[in-house]
């Protein structure tokens, strides 16, 4: 039976970050082969934008990308935590609220900050927002998503070699 791995990304507003996240890995997926099922998602952890399509800079720099974006902007819940294997949030801040509405430690132990898994962090453990900026933070942005997500696919080959 083949494994799956479900991955949710989070940000604050679920129309810059976390969706060009998902994006990117959506799109690494289709064409690298992990061993694993791997299903993404992605949710803001504030409801403003809920119902909104990802934020026009983020798609066209997915676009420049060859990346294609979609999606609906959405509210992270405490129920999501049954749902998902890995949660990845983009900052501290959202790292932080996730783990204050996870309903017990187990759930709390599946957040983790996206940039763990950058090799070029060097320290800085946030993904930017973004939003009140120009579109460089966009392309910022991507760039360090896109090597996060190396190393995220790296670490879930990996971990399910072998089984
Ligand atoms: P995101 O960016 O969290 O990367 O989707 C933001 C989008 C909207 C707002 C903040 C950040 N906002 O304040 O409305």
């Amino acid at each position: 039976m083949t494994e799956t791995t479900r991955v949710c990304f989070v940000c604050l507003g679920n129309i810059c970050r976390s969706p060009t996240a998902e994006a990117i890995m959506a799109h690494r997926l289709g064409f690298e082969d992990l061993g694993v099922h791997v299903e993404v998602e992605s949710a803001g952890t504030g409801n403003w934008h809920v119902g909104h399509p990802p934020d026009e800079r983020a798609r066209d720099e997915a676009a420049r990308r060859g990346v294609p974006m979609a999606g609906t902007a959405r509210q992270f819940t405490a129920d999501d935590f049954a749902r998902f294997d890995i949660v990845l949030a983009m900052d501290t801040a959202n790292m932080e609220a996730l783990r204050g509405i996870a309903p017990d430690a187990a759930a709390a132990d599946k957040v983790h900050l996206l940039r763990e898994f950058d090799p070029a962090a060097d320290g800085e453990m946030d993904v930017p927002d973004p939003y009140f900026g120009g579109s460089r933070g966009f392309t910022d942005v991507f760039d360090m998503v896109d090597r996060s997500i190396t190393g995220l696919i790296g670490h879930i080959g990996s971990a399910t070699a072998g089984e």
